[in-house]
């Protein structure tokens, strides 16, 4: 990139970054191209992402690129057949792309793996085969707690290829977080692994995976599978638990791929909204593949001879999205590891760029922050020119961030690339490309065949520079195809602000038509990059027998964007201290898993209400910021 001022002085939003002459030569997409798709998909919306379907395999085209007859349950490519695995593996196997890596994996303790396409499409074929041999059949549900190993990889695909649903449950959650999630969705199977490598210890996973099921505490679960990663002895119940090597030891290396409508689900998340219950978002095969596969293609550039990494965890859906569907979709090499990103120590991500030869490294602004902390001595001790693109996700990165990352690991020439998207959004939505002109802090502008705007509460759009917040004004193709079992609350997106897509952030658009993403603008706390719900942490709280009222807010934090802090008025007889305070800590960890980390805990007399009695965390929230994002924050406001 050619730097137009001194980069030190960067902390202004003002700069705007050209991308390197080379960059824009070497580009799948140049900058006339990209006008032209911008100007073709505004024209022919649908025509646009009709043409990114024709550029993958179908067992039946479409009767119709979108079916809105029922809006907003919006179905894209209605009438198609196809499985995306069939994208995602069968197809790489009948090209030059068969003995090409698919999968490099390494493990914390420097263990590592690899998976040609042609190796992982057979290891995907013999689990897809023992979970057939296990009753798994079209529509069940198999629910996967796993950290990132290559089974967890092995265990989507080979679900998705035989058209059950996969929900993945972050290993970081508790035992009760996973009940939770196996009921909503009434999974047959789970799979598990014994434990993993975490900071130098092993994490017992079974253990917490066994508390899911204790008593008749998920009944619709039948079997559960366990990978051996540590070889830890874990207790096996009879006729109920399979080590996963036993599985698939006399299975088949083929297996035929079913044959999937394009509406039917091909997995759930779940994640944070603002009740206490986490929302089930289902995706499609069909919409999501066709949009994942045109997203990550075009912003990442991807070419034959790139190593993408991205380091969301699979339990993520940007490990869905950019970890697996996207790279495998797209036949690059994608890259994967099991542990901590400082062990042994702050240099381990920049040591896996160098050895692997990484091109493309797509990241979450909190872990830049942590690696800025310990300073740039240890990215310069690794050979990092292989890398040709950087991204960020999951919350805003400031300038300051950007930069750092731009300058120290991109070495000033590797655009940084920020994308906004969702867990509802499956696909990448507001991004640049490589070629784009950039603003350290602005995700820029929203791709082809993406329609957004920044508008306030009636819908109409904001004048330049002031804040709203964003919707998305036309259906995409990887859009979720609803809520598990919820159509009520699928609705809230769409009447929130009639007729369009609520995101739930607060944006702004400045005179060039750049957005800059300002936050959430609903009771979602982004904790480093994970969306967890005020109310969710709450009813944690509540779980303490001391607890009579409390009220969550997310408060700015240095590292991990924000942390949650609790304010709590306890019963009678019960004493505010440091002890209550470790074990109010402690409880909201047993009841959500270290995802939800409390940074601090204030007792109070009383919390702040409406006249109708719903606590104001609104009013919380300004005291302790100063400010807070105006009059668009906080659900209570729609009292
Ligand atoms: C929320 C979605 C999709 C990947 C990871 C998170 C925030 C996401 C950005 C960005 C500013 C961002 C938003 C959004 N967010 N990307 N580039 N800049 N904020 O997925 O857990 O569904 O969370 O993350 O607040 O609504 P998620």
């Amino acid at each position: 990139m050619d730097q137009s001022g001194a980069l030190d002085s960067l902390l202004t939003e003002e700069r705007v970054l050209r991308p390197l002459p080379q960059l824009v030569i070497e580009a799948n997409i140049n900058p006339q191209e990209l006008e032209a798709a911008r100007k073709f998909a505004a024209m022919d919306h649908l025509g646009y992402w009709e043409e990114a379907a024709d550029e993958l395999d179908w067992f039946k085209k479409w009767d119709q690129v979108l079916d809105d007859k029922d809006a907003p349950f919006y179905r894209w490519f209605a009438g198609a057949r196809c499985n995306i695995v069939y994208n995602a593996l069968d197809r790489h196997i009948e090209t030059a792309n068969k003995n090409k890596l698919a999968l490099i994996w390494e493990g914390e303790p420097g263990d590592s793996r690899k998976y040609t396409y042609f190796e992982l499409y057979r290891e995907v074929n013999r689990f897809a085969n023992a979970l057939r041999s296990l009753g798994i059949r079209k529509g069940d549900r198999v629910v996967i707690y796993m950290p990132p190993l290559p089974e967890t990889v092995i265990a989507m695909l080979a679900t998705a290829k035989i058209g059950a649903i996969h929900s993945l449950v972050f290993a970081g959650f508790s035992a009760k977080a996973l009940r939770q999630r196996i009921n909503d969705c009434q999974a047959r199977l789970l799979i598990t692994s014994d434990g993993f490598y975490r900071n130098g210890h092993i994490i017992n996973l079974k253990e917490t995976a066994d508390a899911a099921l204790v008593g008749s505490c998920a009944d619709c679960v039948e079997s559960m599978v366990v990978v051996r990663r540590c070889n830890i002895g874990v207790d096996m119940v009879d006729g109920r638990d399979f080590h996963y090597d036993d599985l698939i030891r006399q299975e088949r290396n083929e297996a035929p791929t079913e044959v999937m409508d394009a509406a039917d689900p091909l997995f759930m998340l779940h994640t944070s909204g603002t009740t206490g219950k986490p929302k089930g978002i289902v995706h499609s095969h069909a919409g999501y593949m066709v949009g994942v596969h045109r997203t990550l293609t075009s912003v990442f550039d991807i070419k034959p001879t790139d190593i993408f990494w991205s380091t969301a965890d699979p339990g993520w859906v940007t490990g869905h999205s950019a970890g697996i569907y996207g790279p495998l979709l797209a036949g690059t090499t994608t890259v994967m590891y099991e542990g901590h990103p400082n062990y042994p120590q702050a240099d381990r991500l920049w040591s896996i760029v160098a050895r692997y030869g990484v091109t493309i490294f797509y990241t979450v602004p909190t872990m830049i922050r942590m690696l800025m902390r310990f300073g740039a001595q240890y990215p310069k001790q690794h050979d990092l020119s292989s890398l040709r693109l950087l991204g960020s996700v999951g919350e805003p990165i400031s300038p300051e961030t950007w930069i750092w990352l731009y300058k120290n690991i991109g070495r000033s020439e590797c655009p940084v690339l920020d994308t906004w998207w969702q867990t509802e959004t499956g696909m990448f939505m507001i991004a640049p490309l490589p070629i784009s002109l950039l603003k350290p802090g602005s995700v820029t502008k929203p791709l082809p065949g993406v329609e957004a705007e920044v508008v306030d509460r009636e819908g109409n759009p904001m004048p330049t520079g002031k804040g709203g917040l964003l919707v998305i004004t036309k259906p995409w193709p990887a859009m979720m195809t609803g809520l598990w079992n919820d159509d009520d609350r699928y609705r809230e997106y769409w009447t929130k602000i009639p007729g369009v897509y609520y995101a739930g952030d607060v944006a702004r658009k400045d005179e060039d038509g750049y957005i800059w993403m300002q936050g959430r603008a609903d009771d979602v706390i982004n904790i480093a990059g994970h969306r967890i719900g005020s109310a969710e942490v709450e009813a944690a709280f509540a779980a303490h027998p001391a607890v009579c009222e409390v009220a969550v807010i997310g408060v700015p934090d240095r590292i991990k964007g924000e942390a949650a802090k609790g304010f709590v008025v306890l019963n009678d007889g019960f004493e505010a201290s440091d002890g209550m305070i470790k074990e109010l800590k402690k409880t909201v960890r047993n009841e959500l898993g270290p995802v939800a980390v409390i940074k601090s805990i204030e007792f109070r007399q009383e919390l702040p209400k409406t006249r109708s009695g719903k606590i104001m965390r609104r009013v919380l929230k300004a005291e302790e910021t100063g400010t807070g994002i105006g009059d668009l924050t906080g659900g209570e406001d729609e009292e």
